[in-house]
């Protein structure tokens, strides 16, 4: 419940254009730690297309010294945070306001505005973090040209950074200098920046394609600059793929990353000054495992292409969120597929992005969260920074990718630029120009249906059934689809969704498509399902074949139709679409866990069948499959997974039969685990390309096994051996993985390899991250983690304020350990809704995540589910919570 004067929702349909413009913009700060002076001066005008108002500047925990409106004072007063001005000159000329505020840097521990991390300023105002720094008119549509002058003292802060151009700089009195910057494009106040502090930088010059020449500058602390150099080729990469790609061309004479340790999201796109969490910038062989070097690409292209989709076409509001972050994740997924080379390459990185989806947005979309790709209200907007918005959008615009084709989708980025660019807009103006440059596209066909996809929260079920008819040698391939009502949504009307589709022989082998009265469209076709249901027969069939449906996944949507095992072995062996044979493997896994999952008593040694574990080895052996493919095919469903396809879930009896089918994994596949090993360990110098990195994560994969199989039979040559590769290891991925086998297995080496893991990187924040995420999400056994996650909260390295730290523990227990954090004397909830009000006090929108851990309790058996609405309540029974962990809570028990 909201109670009296708490914040209400901010609703879609009330938009309204900004009644003033700002059309420049005069910065000058005088950074002091403790009390920083901002004079800000606007050349403000009252918009013409909307009545006469007064002007409401939005303001947060500032200190307001003056307000002068042309150069004398005016009268002003405040309405909650706002800083009315009602007695402006009436007209259209422009007016000079001025605004003089201090803000307190050191005491921000929200980390939104202005703040202080080890030393150094930076900001954060995405999505409204500006007016944490001056009163303005924090909204993406008002767009203004920057000029920003800083200065503080020389030797404390040598480098003074923000967006665009240097344009002057030099010495003042008391030790202190000043740099000047102007930034040459217009942008709204979410994308302002400023760093100042002593940081060093890796340099690159390089020619575009356009023939423009630019600096790019990757900064640092000083010890971190040798952890540069992948950041700054990723960022190279990105600038080169988006011209070859798009026609995209850098816009700038030069481009900033800085990286701090302290920061509430992954990266922040502000122009021409990105600024990063450390954890995307910094790798190296020793620190940075393949994950991170593949996750520091992906990050440093997604806050790149922001560039262009987010900074020169920004949005028009936060409701249309998703057009710059659907848009851009989808784009960063293409940049890491194309870099990542081969078909097989594509597709481990396309399975690997489906599986986020489906573990952490389908939850959401089934939860109390639930909301559409654009959300029609929000209480707090960076609750609304979710998976929705970023994986969910970018399986929409991959859809329209899809459904237009890649030539197609190039021509309507381009009238979409031709269009918007330099303006604030809607999701509608995306998809209405991929669609007009695609006239006679599906997409264009269906353009009001499709766009259910933007307004229905949700995901799609689609249920499939074939009829084969061995006389007219006919498939009748009958789709249809429903989606559930949300907890946001009651009805929903059908989508428009492209089914990728494909007929296997039983012997496995492609069969020509040919749709009745049409022409054969070779192996693969899209069926495009708009009804609630529709029927395709398909003519010439010799034989009854196995269909393969939503190839590639392409769509966001469950797809039910009713295999039989042989029909999944004869997928897992054969299907040339690489994701459906991944798919038919999960599949089967999830079959059998469901079955055991679902039967009283002891959990079975043998969970899974002879034939399934045979067509396992069969992969794993399999002389031409990349390693990395073979490791996902042999990794089972997740936890969380397998819990969501339950009505009422028992974590606690998921927990011990997937346990007890990796176990199955691990002995019945001893020895071929051994080879796999042997073949792979060897990967050659380091880099951290796609294939290399695949053998890597095999052989992780496969030392676990060979730990755990050592359990069953107590033999100590494997765990020894992986104590050995832990202790000799050229790299941190076989280091780290060869750790956590041994901390997964419960060996008792994994004690003292923890301990020399510390001592050897305990100057290494990232490092020291892995250290307490792997403790915190190491296998229960016997309630063992959550005392040790209590212990680890006393560790002189912990610390609740800086945000990787806080997840690393924290949310590595609450929200990515289901087997350790449910437990049936409800310790891991009490701790849980513990941690939740300290870091509330601290950092909302931190707290606000770790505040989603319980979203799926209603799901939950007894005793667990009224154990988890209490640790909910006790948390929103708190007075004075943020607005951020007030609405998760309220929309959890509502
Ligand atoms: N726009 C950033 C990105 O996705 C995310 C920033 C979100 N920040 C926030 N405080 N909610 O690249
Ligand atoms: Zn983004």
């Amino acid at each position: 419940m909201l109670r009296e004067g708490q914040a209400t929702a901010i609703q879609r349909a009330d938009y309204q254009a900004p009644a003033w413009w700002i059309e420049t913009v005069d910065l000058a700060f005088d950074l002091d730690p403790a009390k920083t002076r901002v004079l800000n001066k606007m050349r403000i005008r009252r918009n013409p297309d909307v009545p006469a108002q007064a002007l409401r500047l939005d303001g947060d925990e500032l200190n307001l010294a003056r307000v002068m409106v042309n150069g004398g004072g005016s009268s002003f007063k405040m309405d909650g945070n706002q800083l009315v001005l009602e007695n402006l000159p009436e007209g259209h000329e422009p007016l000079d306001l001025e605004i003089f505020t201090t803000c307190s840097p050191i005491q921000n521990t929200k980390l939104m505005g202005l703040y202080v991390s080890e030393g150094t300023f930076f900001t954060q105002c995405e999505a409204e973090g500006f007016r944490r720094i001056t009163y303005f008119l924090d909204r993406p549509d008002v767009m203004a040209m920057y000029t920003v002058t800083l200065r503080a003292s020389k030797n404390d802060y040598p480098v003074l950074l923000s967006n665009g151009n240097l344009v002057d700089e030099g010495d003042l009195d008391d030790g202190r200098h000043f740099a000047k910057w102007v930034d040459p494009h217009k942008k709204p106040c979410y994308l302002f920046a400023l760093v100042a502090g002593k940081l060093v930088a890796r340099e690159q010059k390089i020619k575009s394609r356009a023939g423009r020449d630019h600096l790019l500058q990757v900064y640092v602390r000083p010890g971190d600059l040798e952890k540069t150099e992948h950041a700054m080729n990723s960022l190279m990469h990105s600038v080169a793929w988006d011209e070859a790609r798009f026609g995209l061309s850098l816009d700038l004479d030069r481009f900033m990353i800085v990286a701090t340790s302290d920061f509430n999201m992954g990266a922040m796109e502000n122009k021409g000054l990105n600024i990063f969490n450390t954890k995307y910038v910094l790798a190296s062989q020793s620190t940075a495992t393949d994950v991170d070097f593949a996750n520091v690409e992906s990050v440093v292209g997604h806050e790149y292409f922001h560039n262009w989709t987010g900074n020169r076409i920004t949005c028009r509001d936060w409701f249309q969120l998703s057009l710059k972050e659907g848009l851009t994740v989808f784009r960063d997924q293409e940049f890491s597929m194309d870099m990542a080379g081969t078909p097989s390459a594509r597709a481990v990185k396309r399975i690997e992005d489906v599986r986020v989806l489906r573990t952490v947005q389908f939850p959401e979309d089934a939860g109390p969260m639930a909301h559409p790709v654009r959300p029609d209200s929000y209480i707090e907007i960076n609750n609304f920074y979710t998976v929705t918005i970023y994986e969910k959008g970018s399986e929409v615009v991959r859809m329209q990718h899809n459904l237009v084709g890649r030539d197609g989708f190039a021509e309507g980025m381009k009238l979409y630029f031709d269009r918007h660019d330099g303006s604030a807009v809607t999701c509608d103006d995306f998809v209405q120009a991929m669609a007009d440059a695609n006239p006679a596209s599906p997409l264009t066909q269906h353009l009001q249906q499709f766009k259910r996809w933007y307004s229905q929260s949700g995901t799609p079920l689609v249920k499939a059934s074939g009829q084969y008819d061995p006389t007219a040698c006919t498939y009748t391939l009958t789709l249809s689809q429903s989606c559930a009502a949300t907890a946001d949504q009651p009805e929903k009307l059908p989508f428009v969704i492209p089914v990728e589709m494909g007929l296997l022989g039983q012997d496995g082998a492609a069969l020509p498509l040919q749709l009745q009265g049409e022409a054969v469209t070779s192996s693969s076709h899209t069926l495009v399902l708009t009804q609630a249901e529709q029927t395709w027969v398909f003519a010439n069939v010799a034989q009854a074949p196995v269909p393969s449906l939503l190839r590639g996944f392409s769509a966001p949507v469950v797809l039910e139709y009713d295999f039989s095992d042989a029909e999944l072995l004869t997928q897992l062996a054969h299907d040339t679409d690489a994701f459906n044979r991944w798919e038919a493997g999960q599949r089967l896994a999830l079959r059998y866990a469901l079955q055991a999952i679902r039967t009283q008593g002891e959990v079975a040694s043998d969970v899974m069948p002879a034939a399934f574990i045979s067509a396992l080895r069969d992969v794993l052996r399999h002389p031409t499959l990349d390693a990395a493919y073979k490791d996902l095919v042999l990794t089972l469903p997740s936890e969380s997974y397998m819990a969501e396809q339950l009505e009422v879930v028992d974590p606690q009896r998921i927990h011990a039969v997937r346990e007890s089918m990796r176990q199955q994994l691990a002995v019945a596949l001893q020895a071929d685990w051994a080879w796999a090993f042997d073949a792979h360990s060897d990967t050659g110098a380091y880099r951290p390309d796609p294939v290399s990195a695949g053998r890597r994560s095999l052989t992780g994969s496969a030392l676990l096994m060979l730990c755990l199989a050592a359990r069953d039979s107590s033999d100590t040559l494997w765990p020894g051996k992986t104590y050995q590769r832990f202790k000799d290891a050229g790299n941190m991925t076989d280091r780290f993985n060869a750790l956590s086998a041994l901390v997964y297995s419960g060996a008792t080496l994994a004690q003292p390899a923890l301990e020399r893991f510390h001592a050897l990187f305990r100057n290494e924040p990232l490092v020291i991250d892995k250290w307490f995420s792997l403790q915190a999400g190491a296998c229960d056994r016997g309630g063992n983690v959550l005392p040790a996650v209590k212990q680890l909260l006393k560790h002189p390295d912990f610390s609740l304020k800086n945000p990787n730290r806080a997840r690393s523990l924290i949310f590595s227990y609450c929200s990515a350990n289901p087997g350790a954090f449910h437990r049936a004397d409800a310790a891991g909830y009490v701790f849980w809704s513990d941690r939740v009000l300290e870091l509330d006090a601290i950092n909302p929108q931190v707290a606000a995540r770790l505040a989603r851990g319980l979203d799926r309790w209603r799901k939950l058996a007894e005793p667990y589910r009224t154990a988890a609405r209490e640790a909910i309540a006790r948390v929103a029974a708190k007075p004075d919570l943020s607005n951020d962990v007030r609405e998760v809570v309220t929309r959890a028990l509502g």
